[in-house]
Parts: C-alpha cells; sequence; structure tokens
C-alpha cells in the first residue's frame, strides 16, 4: 500500500507491472492520486487521477521547462538536444506560442479535408492487402508499421518508397522523449537519429520552396520561413521531423490497440460496419482505453495544488494519461471498452496548450481505418489473447499481435 508521504517506484522492466500497467495505475490512484517518485534521477509528483492530472494540463502557469530557457540534462548537447529544445511539445511561451500559431495550419480543417482522399487510399489499400493473406500475421508489422509511415512520408512529401524503410529508426529518439531514464548508449542512437531526420527532412524542403500552398502542412511552414523573422530554418526542420515523428509512432500504437480491443470485442467490430460516426467513436474509446503516451510532464507553476497538497514551483510532474483515463471518477466502468459512452473527454492528446496538434489527422485516420476494418475484413480473428509488450514507461506498446485476417 502506499501513501502520499512514500516515493514510488514505476519499474516498466518489471514483469508485473508491464502485464498489467492498469492495475498498477489503480492501485497507486487509490492509495495517493497525487504521489512522490523519482523519474531520470529527478524527485518528481506521480499523478494517477483525471482530475489532477487535466487540472495541470490546463493551466498554463505550469509549464514544459524546468526554468525559462533551461532544458532537462538527460538530452545531452547533440542532435538530440537540438530536436528536443525546438519542438513544439517541450517549449514554453512565447517561443512555443509563436512556433505553434505557424504550425497550426497544417492541420485545420481545410488542409485535413485535403488530406482525406490519400488517407482513405493508404489505409484501405493497406486493409486489402492483408485480406488477401492467408493464415497468422502479425498486424503490427505487416499494417500498423506499414500505414503510419506511408502516411507521414505523404504527409512531408518524402518518397513513398522510402516508408519502408526510413521511419524504423524512429524509435531510437524515444529515449530523449521518454520520460524514463536513459543510458549513454541510448543518448548516442537519439543523437544519431536525429541527425539522421536532420539531414533527410531537410534534404527534401529544400526542394519544396515555392512549390507548395498554405493548405499544405509543408507548404504553410515554407510560407513563414520565406518570411525570414517568423521561423528559422531549424525550426522549420525540426518542426516537420516532429510532424514526422508525432505522426509515425502513436498512430502504429493506437491502431494497434484499436485492433486488440476490437478483436477482443467482436459484437462491437461487428457494430462499426458502415457507421462512420461509430468508427469516429470507437476510436476515442480507443484511445480513452489505452492511451498510447502513458506519460507527459510539466512543472509546476506557482500556487499549485493538487488534491489538498501544496506543490512546490517548479517541481516535475509525471502526468499519467493512461492512468487518468481510466479513473472511475470521470468515467463510469473505466476498464470496459465501449464505444457508446456518453462525453468521452480523454486526456490520450492532452488538453490545453500543448493539446495534441495532429489530432485531427489522427482522427480522420481512426474513422477510415474502423469503419473499412469490419467490411473488408469481417472475418478477423486474434490469435493471441496476451499479446507482447514493450517495456518502455511512456510509451508502452504492444510488439506483436497475431490475427488471422480470414479467420482461422
Ligand atoms: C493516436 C495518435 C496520436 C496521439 C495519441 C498523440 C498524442 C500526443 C500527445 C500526448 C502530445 C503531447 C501533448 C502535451 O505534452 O501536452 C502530442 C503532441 C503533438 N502531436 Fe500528437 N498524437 C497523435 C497523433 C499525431 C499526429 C498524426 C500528428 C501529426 C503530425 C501529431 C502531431 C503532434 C504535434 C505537432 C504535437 C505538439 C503539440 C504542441 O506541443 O503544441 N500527433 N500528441
Amino acid at each position: 500500500m502506499t501513501n502520499a508521504a512514500e516515493v514510488v517506484r514505476l519499474d516498466p522492466s518489471d514483469p508485473a507491472f508491464g502485464a498489467d500497467r492498469h492495475a498498477a495505475y489503480r492501485r497507486l490512484r487509490e492509495a495517493a492520486p497525487v504521489a512522490r517518485t523519482v523519474v531520470n534521477g529527478q524527485d518528481s509528483w506521480l499523478l494517477t487521477g483525471y482530475a489532477e492530472v487535466e487540472k495541470v494540463l490546463k493551466s498554463p502557469a505550469n509549464t514544459v521547462q524546468p526554468h525559462p530557457g533551461e532544458f532537462p540534462a538527460h538530452i545531452g548537447s547533440g542532435p538530440a538536444a537540438e530536436f528536443y529544445r525546438f519542438s513544439l511539445p517541450n517549449v514554453d511561451a512565447p517561443a512555443h506560442t509563436r512556433l505553434r500559431k505557424l504550425a497550426s495550419p497544417a492541420f485545420q480543417p481545410r488542409s485535413v479535408k485535403r488530406m482525406r482522399a490519400w488517407v482513405e487510399e493508404i489505409v484501405t489499400a493497406g486493409l486489402d492487402e492483408l485480406a488477401g493473406r492467408d493464415g497468422v500475421v502479425d498486424f503490427v508489422r505487416e499494417y500498423a508499421m506499414k500505414i503510419p509511415a506511408l502516411i507521414a512520408c505523404r504527409l512531408l512529401h518524402a518518397p513513398m518508397a522510402d516508408a519502408a524503410t526510413v521511419l524504423e529508426r524512429m524509435p531510437g529518439l524515444n529515449a530523449v522523449l521518454s520520460q524514463g531514464d536513459i543510458t549513454p548508449e541510448q543518448l548516442a542512437e537519439a543523437d544519431a537519429t536525429a541527425q539522421f531526420y536532420f539531414d533527410y527532412i531537410g534534404d527534401i524542403v529544400d526542394t519544396l520552396r515555392g512549390k507548395l500552398d498554405e493548405d499544405d502542412p509543408v507548404g504553410a511552414l515554407l510560407l513563414a520561413e520565406a518570411d525570414g523573422e517568423r521561423l528559422s530554418r531549424t525550426e522549420l526542420v525540426v518542426t516537420l521531423v516532429g510532424f514526422f515523428v508525432a505522426s509515425y509512432h502513436t498512430t502504429m500504437v493506437a491502431m494497434t490497440n484499436a485492433v486488440y480491443a476490437l478483436t477482443s470485442n467482436k459484437d462491437q467490430f461487428r457494430a462499426l460496419v458502415g457507421d462512420p460516426s461509430a468508427a469516429r467513436a470507437a476510436w476515442e474509446e480507443n484511445l480513452r482505453f489505452e492511451a498510447p503516451v502513458h506519460f507527459v510532464w510539466r512543472y509546476a507553476g506557482a500556487g499549485l495544488e493538487l488534491g489538498g497538497i501544496p506543490i512546490p514551483e517548479g517541481d516535475h510532474l509525471l502526468l499519467g494519461l493512461a492512468a487518468a483515463n481510466r479513473d472511475p471518477a470521470r468515467f463510469e466502468r473505466p476498464d470496459a471498452f465501449d464505444p457508446r459512452r456518453p462525453d468521452n473527454r480523454h486526456l490520450a492528446f492532452t488538453a490545453g496548450g500543448h493539446f495534441c496538434l495532429g489530432a485531427p489527422l489522427s482522427r480522420l485516420e481512426g474513422e477510415i481505418l474502423l469503419r473499412e476494418l469490419p467490411r473488408r475484413l469481417p472475418d478477423l480473428e486474434l490469435c493471441d489473447a496476451e499479446p507482447p509488450r514493450t517495456t518502455d514507461l511512456t510509451f508502452a506498446m504492444i510488439s506483436r499481435l497475431d490475427v488471422a485476417p480470414r479467420g482461422r
């Protein structure tokens, strides 16, 4: 049993924690929704209740940087640090306000509407390919890794032929983005990965100047860069690498989780056929039920109080999104997968000023996937009820999901 004074240590490599993280989060929340912990060697507050996590996210007084102009030591000083220091999720106002304003047109309704046709084509072609496969296939490798990579390449105007390889390196960056401990080897890999993406995306954008309009995500940022005062080349490249990276891993995880949840709930799977609004609701429920990003962080602003506990200004806060999404004080029967639940305001995309910029694209992808999945793969069957999972604290995911596309 934990109490507020006790230091909780989350160990993602502990098989008991990995086997059922939600049970661990539930125990933590019941004992102390605001608890002490240590992450990356620093003292932190671990929040597992919806009200507390939402409160922190929604108040602009809480920041993502420890102090203005300061970044955490674990990111080092190489290319990974450069990626970190200019990335939207890692900077506060005023830099964040300026960058976010320049990046926002990328996912406005007009731009996302223009993406629909090619997203639909990529998502459904992948399903049709699966539908032609006999026997058992790993959904992660055969679909969830491929489709978001194709979408990321199309979004960034990268050659589609690169999709099979270019995003494989992406998890190398996770160690600096994750709220877990980092080894020197992981930092070296993150540096090499960041440099690779700077060169790769930098070369692509240099060929696109003057060729795209403002309703194109890359075009909108290129226009801001052309206007020199507003966006530097480093900011341009880092923001686009950010799109590339952010749109890949989270979507891969969410697609896998959705197929796992729906093949485990065949009635709900069948209920989706031909009903786009049911498909949209099922995607939201999937994000609530199994948030692809388990934790984000903030630093406490002045006067923050959580669950009656005053939090000293500047203290690190570890916000449990996956835990908050299963809080019974906010969601009835939180451990049930129920696409019909009303008022499903989950925190998988967070809330407040850093709310996921790509959420409209993710929602489009999810709607198409879940509308077409039961139609094109009506006999899809889960072959492993307890699939293996990775051990990263922040980016936990199913690493292999055996399914039979045509049934068994
Ligand atoms: C299921 C899919 C996705 C999930 C669960 C997800 C989740 C998140 C989370 C948790 C954050 C951090 C917010 C914070 O710290 O408060 C974030 C930020 C962000 N996401 Fe997503 N994301 C998804 C898809 C996408 C896609 C498709 C894109 C497209 C490029 C994208 C672009 C971004 C960007 C640019 C940010 C930074 C926003 C900011 O700090 O202002 N995401 N996302």
